[in-house]
């Protein structure tokens, strides 16, 4: 009996153990928190000064044409899709004037500028440049 007992907690144990990293895990996913680094963020501002801010402003909240990169408007228009898609959106048709000139590191860095500047905390690894990582990573409010 004593023994039975014994094991059964053990097992809980084990399963809330799992449980619990699987809720972390998941909510680093959904949110995108720690899914960059502040390191990459940095390297993104110079690039993002250079080739960005003349259309989405130097606080990335656009203007009455051009849509911002932060705030409600753009959260909503990139809920529920992952940072996949947000990756090829950039890489294919930004700069608009120049689209496609940007390397797939160039582009990862300004979505990491992206996410710091919308107050998604940093990580300790890079978000990755490569579009099959990004479609793991949904979207979803700061
Ligand atoms: C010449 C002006 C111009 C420049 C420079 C420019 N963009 Fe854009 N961008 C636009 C316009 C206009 C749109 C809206 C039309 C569209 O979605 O293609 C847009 C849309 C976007 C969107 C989608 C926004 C949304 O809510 O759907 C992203 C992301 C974006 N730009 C990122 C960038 C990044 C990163 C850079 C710098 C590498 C950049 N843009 C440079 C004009 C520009």
């Amino acid at each position: 009996m004593t023994k039975t007992v014994t094991i059964l907690m053990a097992t809980c144990a084990v399963l809330a153990g799992a449980a619990g990293v699987h809720v972390v895990l998941h909510a680093q996913a959904a949110t995108g928190a720690g899914v960059y680094t502040d390191a990459q963020a940095k390297r993104g501002m110079p690039l993002y000064k250079e080739q960005c801010a003349a259309c989405h402003g130097e606080d990335l909240r656009g203007n009455d044409i051009i849509p911002g990169l932060t705030g409600q408007m753009f959260t909503d228009n990139w809920q529920g899709k992952s940072r996949g898609d947000l990756y090829d959106k950039i890489q294919m048709t930004m700069p608009a004037l120049n689209p496609g000139s940007l390397t797939p590191e160039q582009t990862t860095d300004l979505m990491a500028l992206v996410l710091s500047v919308s107050k998604y905390p940093a990580g300790n690894t890079d978000l990755p440049s490569k579009v099959e990582a990004l479609q793991q990573i949904k979207i979803d409010k700061p």
